[in-house]
């Protein structure tokens, strides 16, 4: 059976505008994740507290993060290491992420560092986090396929799961970095970690829609019991050191099906939509969600 509710964990001010060539103002990121609030999304994801050359659309993460005090939802922010850790805590944070790579080639391109050497990086950081009464989120990046090396083995992914996992995460997020997964694989995937002893409570899905399926795969995660789905509002993003990547599921396109699945998620399609064409025009692009594109030009 299907879930009744599903919490939508927003990527779009994050995932997206990370891989956005334009330079988005300070304030216009603000005003974007008060009108994902506003819409109803209770997560949104606001910024990264990375190295600024490492990902210069989000090196303002100082300015924006104290604009946000007043947004009535969960803004979890990524950090990589202590040093970002610091600099979120110092600011308020109560939601970090931390983001493992299940492939060698992407944990070098992505964080310099060795699998191994990435979960020793993160550890100190998810246990301060904890000791900080922070909530802990752990992506894990290529949990399907990676652009060097191919597709990635299940075990390979479920090794590194349980030892994100293991380190303290509160919660796992399988990513589709390049957005190749189909749903046989998902549920192969999803069926491998819970006899690891992975509850699914515990998991999230992170769909980029690289070749249409992000949908697919999620309808197949929530047939497995999943109830906590990554997408970005007008389907923005990608990731700026995994080339192949294009933008993630896009919420409207998720809160369509659901909708028409009677699944609760809390999001007023109509403001939600409203905000991506507003944030569109901003980019000066056009959305690429199908239900955008569907819903803006009745
Ligand atoms: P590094 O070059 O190995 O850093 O990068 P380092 O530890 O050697 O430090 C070098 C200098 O950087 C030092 O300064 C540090 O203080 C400074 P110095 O002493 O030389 O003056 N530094 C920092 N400054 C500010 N904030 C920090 C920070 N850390 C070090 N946090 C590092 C290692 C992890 C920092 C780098 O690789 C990095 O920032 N990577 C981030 C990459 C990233 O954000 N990628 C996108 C997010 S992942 C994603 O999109 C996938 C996801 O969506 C799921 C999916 O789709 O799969 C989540
Ligand atoms: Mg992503």
């Amino acid at each position: 059976g299907l879930p009744p509710r599903v919490r939508i964990h927003e990527v779009g001010a994050r995932d997206g505008l990370q891989n956005e060539k334009t330079a988005v103002p300070t304030e216009v990121k603000a005003e974007f994740i008060r009108r994902l609030a506003a819409a109803g999304l209770t997560t949104v994801e606001a910024t990264s507290f990375v190295h600024p050359k490492w990902v210069p659309q989000l090196a303002d993460a100082e300015q924006l993060f104290p604009l946000l005090s007043d947004v009535p939802a969960e803004l979890p922010v990524l950090v990589p290491n202590e040093r970002g850790l610091d600099r979120a805590l110092a600011l308020g944070a109560t939601r970090i992420a931390v983001f493992g790579s299940a492939t060698e080639t992407f944990a070098a391109r992505n964080l310099n560092r060795t699998v191994a050497e990435s979960l020793a990086m993160f550890e100190p950081v998810v246990a301060r986090a904890k000791a900080a009464g922070a909530h802990v989120r752990g992506y894990l990046s290529m949990c399907f396929g990676d652009p060097w090396e191919g597709a990635v083995p299940v075990p390979q992914v479920v090794r590194v799961a349980k030892a994100l996992l293991d380190l303290g995460c509160d919660e796992l997020s399988l990513g589709d970095t390049i957005g190749v997964a189909t749903p046989g694989h998902v549920q192969a995937l999803l069926g491998e970690l819970n006899a690891a002893g992975v509850a699914t409570g515990r998991i999230g899905v992170h769909f980029h829609d690289t070749y249409g399926q992000a949908l697919s795969n999620t309808l197949a995660a929530l047939q497995h019991g999943v109830t906590t789905v990554d997408a970005s509002a007008g389907g923005l993003g990608g990731c700026p050191y995994a080339k192949s990547a294009t933008g993630n599921l896009a919420t409207e396109d998720l809160v369509w099906m659901l909708d028409g699945l009677g699944i609760e998620t809390g999001v007023d399609l109509a403001a939600l939509t409203a905000t991506s064409v507003w944030m569109a025009e901003r980019l000066g692009r056009p959305s690429p969600s199908r239900t955008v594109r569907a819903l803006s030009h009745k």
